[in-house]
């Protein structure tokens, strides 16, 4: 089973819109795929309720409030993540976890926000050991902006402990494909090729990423 968690200690950086959006791409491949939302405020699985009949099916665990139990065929668990995570209830998330993509917005704030949770993670034992893999997106950009220019540079610079560069795979626009995707319970692989044509190129190195070696943890001899 693939683990994939959506992390970052700020909210509205884009964690559930990636989650939701992971979570229906392997599922239109015909994939087994569980949403554990660790969110109290359940916005995972608020879109899963809207989700219409007949599509792709995921499975939800509210997982803020059971002890979660992933059903033993699963092929993909996407972790959905709080804001504000720290400390031993980050560790314990990271725990569960084999790739982590970090969500990251354009403004100066979010960008201090982000190096300073990617400090926090970088001190964990399992990134140390390399037991997990990390990589960024950087999400809800206005192309050609200023903004957008410091958010890439940045990302571009992020750093493991080993000194390896974080993977900076993607920059997802601002669009109202998102938004109209977060209210219908779909997402924009979904949507009609010729209106999400742009947005779904977008994530093609995302799903590269998650599809190879790189994304794995190295495996302890
Ligand atoms: N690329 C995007 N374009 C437009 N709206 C977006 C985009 N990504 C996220 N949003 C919207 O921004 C808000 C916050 O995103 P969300 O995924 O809920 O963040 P988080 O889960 O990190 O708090 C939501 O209303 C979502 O629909
Ligand atoms: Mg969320």
């Amino acid at each position: 089973m693939r683990s994939i968690l959506l992390l970052n200690a700020k909210g509205g950086c884009g964690k559930t819109t990636l989650a939701t959006h992971i979570a229906a791409y392997y599922a239109l491949q015909g994939k087994r795929v569980v949403l554990a939302d660790f969110d109290p405020l359940g916005s995972s699985m608020d879109w899963l309720a809207a989700r219409p009949a007949g599509r792709p099916r995921i499975r939800g665990l509210a997982a803020w409030q059971n002890t979660i139990r992933v059903p033993k065929n699963t092929d993909y668990l996407i972790i959905d993540s709080p804001a504000g995570v720290s400390g031993r209830p980050l560790a314990n998330l990271v725990q569960r976890a084999d790739s982590i993509l970090i969500p990251v917005l354009p403004s100066p704030l979010d960008i201090r926000a982000a190096e300073h949770f990617i400090g926090q993670l970088n001190a964990l034992r399992k990134v140390l050991d390399i037991q997990v893999k990390l990589a960024t997106v950087a999400n809800r950009v206005e192309e050609n902006t200023l903004a957008a220019g410091d958010l890439g540079d940045y990302l571009e610079m992020i750093k493991l402990p080993s000194g390896k560069q974080v993977p900076y795979l993607a920059l997802l626009r601002a669009s109202q494909n998102y938004i109209r995707a977060a209210e219908s319970g779909l997402s924009i692989f979904e949507f009609s090729p010729s209106r999400t044509q742009y947005d779904r190129a977008c994530w093609s190195r995302v799903f590269s990423w998650l599809d190879s070696k790189r994304s794995l943890p190295a495996t302890s001899a």
